[in-house]
């Protein structure tokens, strides 16, 4: 699912708005768990769970063995694998010119952004300077690039295709950031229309370079086209997306400590007894123990709001969230034109971790299931969790799992805390994202790409699933499960305008011999 344009548009414009406001609603960006923080609009009366008898049932049921099996065992092979490293035809031509961007959003966005800037550097037989990460209005974290990803790595691996600078020679040394926020400058391409075409670069891109050897791209989001574009550099793209771009050792280490500490916890090693297992199901104990599974979960109060759905906070709740957003979007939310019980008809609520917990249930996840919550905030805290942390009583997330020692470089600094999870989202032997957006594409990508499990969520099943009032437990769970099977990771091959970060075959894929 592609992110709301409208949405994220008007985001922008109000971003700096929601600036004034972040301490207010950002109170805890590294923790969803770690504390439930005072109340603004007294609207965190403890939401009440939305569906009772399904959670009744859910906390009780026994799952059936199979289920579990099918469930944890890997992807087979669908005869897709990474294609070969590319051999580079052409040597690196020694240019005299350099290609600048800055870039918008947050840490999965900005991905993207490398990935076609080495694209539009290559295009333009230009040398690219390391990419300007800015600071992102909603997230203000202001890691540079080479605070987050390791940046030797990153000019090491693509030496044979594209020359990479640190920083520009003396004599550009006067096109910076703050040069291009305080006038209209010549050398800044400020018009590169989204998914560009590589001949709109050599257009109007290249004849700047000839004048003044540099040209700042900016802004650059979104700004080379996936279709109709030579095989060569979408492979480019591919390499620099899931070869080039690498975490910084520490978050590296970090990411392995809270993967081993989720594969072999130190007091909870599973057992045949504490997993209710009758003789003969040890199966399932070497099947299942050492794995987990990571929930990216998004539902802040900025989604929460714009999606105009009732979340169970009653009144309170539904007041705080209608305020919230007449001042960030002024009434243009599409969404408030429908009642609730229409949006979730057409599949369009954000799943609350309620709802989360349901689903996991009826897939097949048991009570002694380790679960990793990826999640910036939860709106609401801990008592929006509660129900999810009842059906799931092993989960953890990145706060509860290390010190505050360990975690000292990483707190307070929403791409890095980002790129943790992205980090373990990546070693996990089941992935779920229950929110659609740039992260959940990423990996969705990223995983596809070396066929691991992911669980895509049937928004609009669910969303008539959860207004059906009636359902009992095994009706649910049967439709659940025959909704999603075709939803773990069957690769799907790009369509004409889909990105290839999210749709790695056939572009960055190769049949398998
Ligand atoms: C897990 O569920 C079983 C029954 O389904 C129950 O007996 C057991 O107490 C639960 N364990 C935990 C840790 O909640
Ligand atoms: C870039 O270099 C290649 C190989 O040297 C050449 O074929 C191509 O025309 C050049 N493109 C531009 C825009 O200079
Ligand atoms: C759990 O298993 C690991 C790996 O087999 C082992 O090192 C550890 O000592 C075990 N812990 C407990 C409490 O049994
Ligand atoms: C609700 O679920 C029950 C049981 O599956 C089914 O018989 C009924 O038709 C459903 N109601 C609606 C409105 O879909």
């Amino acid at each position: 699912m592609m992110p709301n344009p409208q949405f994220q548009s008007q985001r922008t414009a109000f971003a700096g708005l929601l600036a004034t406001l972040i301490p207010f609603f950002f109170p805890d960006l590294f923790s969803p768990l770690g504390r439930s923080f005072p109340s603004l609009f007294s609207e965190w009366n403890a939401p009440k769970p939305m569906h009772l008898t399904l959670l009744e049932a859910a906390l009780h049921h026994q799952i059936p063995f199979r289920h579990q099996l099918d469930l944890w065992s890997p992807l087979p092979s669908q005869g897709w694998e990474p294609c070969p490293p590319l051999q580079s035809s052409t040597p690196v031509p020694k240019t005299q010119y350099y290609v600048q961007v800055f870039l918008d959003g947050g840490l999965n966005q900005q991905r993207m952004g490398i990935c076609d800037a080495v694209a539009v550097a290559k295009i333009l037989n230009a040398t690219l300077v390391i990419p300007h990460l800015e600071v992102n209005p909603v997230w203000q974290d202001s890691s540079s690039f080479d605070d987050i990803f390791d940046v030797d790595h990153f000019i090491q691996v693509l030496k044979d295709d594209i020359s990479i600078v640190r920083e520009l020679p003396d004599k550009f040394s006067w096109s910076t950031r703050e040069y291009y926020a305080t006038g209209i400058r010549q050398t800044r391409i400020k018009t590169a229309p989204v998914q560009a075409s590589v001949e709109w670069y050599l257009e109007n891109v290249l004849p700047v370079l000839q004048s003044y050897g540099i040209a700042a791209i900016s802004p650059f989001s979104h700004r080379l086209a996936f279709n109709n574009l030579p095989s060569n550099l979408q492979r480019l793209r591919c390499k620099v997306n899931f070869e080039s771009l690498v975490f910084v050792p520490h978050i590296q280490k970090l990411g392995e400590t809270l993967v081993n500490r989720l594969r072999y916890p130190l007091s909870q090693n599973l057992t045949a007894e504490t997993m209710h297992l009758k003789d003969g199901q040890e199966a399932i104990k070497n099947m299942i123990g050492g794995k987990f599974v990571v929930l990216h979960l998004r539902f802040d109060k900025d989604m929460a709001a714009h999606s105009a759905c009732e979340f169970g906070g009653g009144k309170a709740e539904r007041v705080a969230l209608a305020k919230y957003r007449q001042v960030i979007w002024q009434g243009r939310v599409m969404n408030s034109q429908y009642i609730d019980e229409e949006l979730r008809n057409q599949g369009r609520c954000p799943l609350t971790p309620e709802e989360i917990g349901l689903l996991l249930a009826a897939l097949g996840f048991s009570n002694t299931t380790r679960l990793y919550l990826a999640s910036h905030k939860v709106y609401g805290g801990e008592a929006r969790i509660l129900t999810l942390r009842k059906l799931f009583p092993l989960m953890v997330d990145k706060k509860s799992l290390t010190s505050a020692e360990e975690r000292e470089k990483v707190e307070w600094k929403a791409s890095l805390s980002s790129a943790l999870d992205y980090y373990v989202s990546m070693q996990s032997d089941i992935f779920i994202s229950a929110s659609p957006g740039n992260m959940h594409n990423a990996l969705v990508g990223h995983r596809a790409f070396y066929n691991m499990k992911t669980i895509r969520p049937s928004m609009g099943l669910l969303g008539k699933l959860f207004l059906n009032k009636t359902i009992g437990w095994s009706e649910f769970e049967e439709a659940v499960r025959s909704g999603h099977r075709n939803r773990q990771g069957t690769i799907r091959l790009r369509k004409e305008t889909q990105s290839i970060y999210t749709y790695p075959a056939p572009d960055c894929m190769c049949r398998s011999s």
